[in-house]
């Protein structure tokens, strides 16, 4: 079943617990976005946020890193809770060894690519991840329009696990709401992640719900 991951970064950071809490029931991952204001032009979530929110909640916690040297973190966000941390291609030079970093401590590891970057540029780390997440819109705010043409990366992506028998979870962000997640779900998306489409509602479980129904085929 398809597997959503509602975004804290357009929850009130005021009221952090009650409203991780308030999309729990209908929820897989809570997916924590990170980032510095150098590899996107925003700054977010530290790891003390991370380890304030560890016990709020039972989900896993799906840290998406969007920040340069990325390697210097790791640890940091692996020791506050993090259960997935994700890495930009983009951000990672010495990609295979900050993979090998993140599976150190027990912590499951995902790739990131943006729009613009080609899932060929991640293919000799697929057979070492447990997550590929596809940007469907470039990452630094929430609320930004889903970019189409990102849907046959995900295509790509799941002929590759049908050809190879990997087993990485393909997730999308940015943009997935009722309207948009069909198109991700059929091209092969394992994992939704959802921040506006959940947190800017005021029924959360309905917006949850109302996502879930759109894929249900
Ligand atoms: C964007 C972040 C996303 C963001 C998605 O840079 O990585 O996780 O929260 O927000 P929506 O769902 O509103 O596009
Ligand atoms: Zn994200």
């Amino acid at each position: 079943m398809t597997k959503i991951a509602p975004s804290i970064l357009s929850a009130n950071f005021a009221t952090l617990k009650e409203d991780i809490q308030s999309v729990e029931a209908g929820s897989d991952y809570i997916h924590v976005d990170v980032m510095d204001g150098h590899f996107v032009p925003n700054i977010t979530i530290g790891p003390m946020i991370v380890e304030a929110i560890r016990p709020v909640t039972d989900r896993p916690l799906d840290v998406h890193l969007m920040i340069e040297n990325p390697e210097q973190y790791i640890d940091a966000f692996a020791e506050a809770g993090a259960d997935i941390i994700s890495v930009h291609q983009e951000a990672c030079p010495h990609l295979h060894r900050v993979i090998q970093q993140i599976q150190a401590h027990g912590v499951k590891p995902g790739v990131v690519i943006n729009p613009a970057t080609p899932v060929s540029a991640v293919e000799p780390i697929l057979q070492d991840v447990d997550l590929v997440l596809v940007m469907t819109v470039n990452p630094g705010f929430g609320g930004q329009s889903f970019i189409t043409s990102t849907l046959g990366k995900i295509e790509e992506l799941a002929q590759l696990k049908a050809d190879y028998g990997f087993d990485f979870e393909i997730e999308v962000d940015g943009g997935v709401k009722a309207e948009t997640a069909p198109d991700c779900v059929k091209a092969g998306a394992d994992v939704l992640v959802a921040g506006s489409a959940i947190f800017k509602q005021s029924d959360r479980q309905a917006a949850i719900e109302s996502i879930r129904s759109s894929i249900e085929i």
